[in-house]
């Protein structure tokens, strides 16, 4: 199951994503925001953070303006692996590499086209598993 979320400023990317989701066929659980009116992402992120952490959710996708204020804040939580990416390779890299757990999108910087592309690299690339990397994540999880 997916968490996703966002703020205001993430909110119209949130919609063209959940919809990209849906005719994958892929299950999502989406935590807000419900509209473009002015709210506060640490909000969403700690929703998107807590889905993880409880185990009910094993991926994440949190949209906001830059994506650098929902990176900051998922990023304060153990256990929690979120990677702000801004291309294709970076979220290919921060699953085989970091295992990161979230994703970060900027809707203001990120076009909604390479924002999909973005998020399924993210979603079908799978941790490499090798020691090297294992023991690097260790130092911080
Ligand atoms: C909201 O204006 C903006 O600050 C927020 O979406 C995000 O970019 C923060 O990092």
């Amino acid at each position: 199951m997916i968490a996703i979320a966002c703020d205001h400023g993430g909110f119209a990317l949130k919609q063209e994503v959940m919809k990209h989701l849906t005719e994958r066929g892929l299950e999502f659980k989406d935590f807000g925001t419900d509209s473009d009116k002015s709210c506060d992402y640490p909000v969403y992120a700690k929703y998107v953070t807590d889905a993880i952490t409880s185990g009910e959710c094993q991926r994440g996708i949190l949209i906001c303006g830059t994506g650098i204020g929902m990176s900051m804040a998922a990023n304060k939580v153990a256990g929690i692996r979120a990677a702000l990416c801004c291309d294709c390779f970076s979220a290919k890299a921060t699953r085989e590499h970091n295992n990161a757990n979230i994703i970060c999108i900027g809707a203001r910087t990120t076009g909604p086209d390479l924002a999909l592309m973005i998020i399924d690299t993210f979603l079908d690339t799978e941790f490499s598993n090798e020691e090297r990397h294992i023991r690097r994540i260790s130092y911080y999880s």
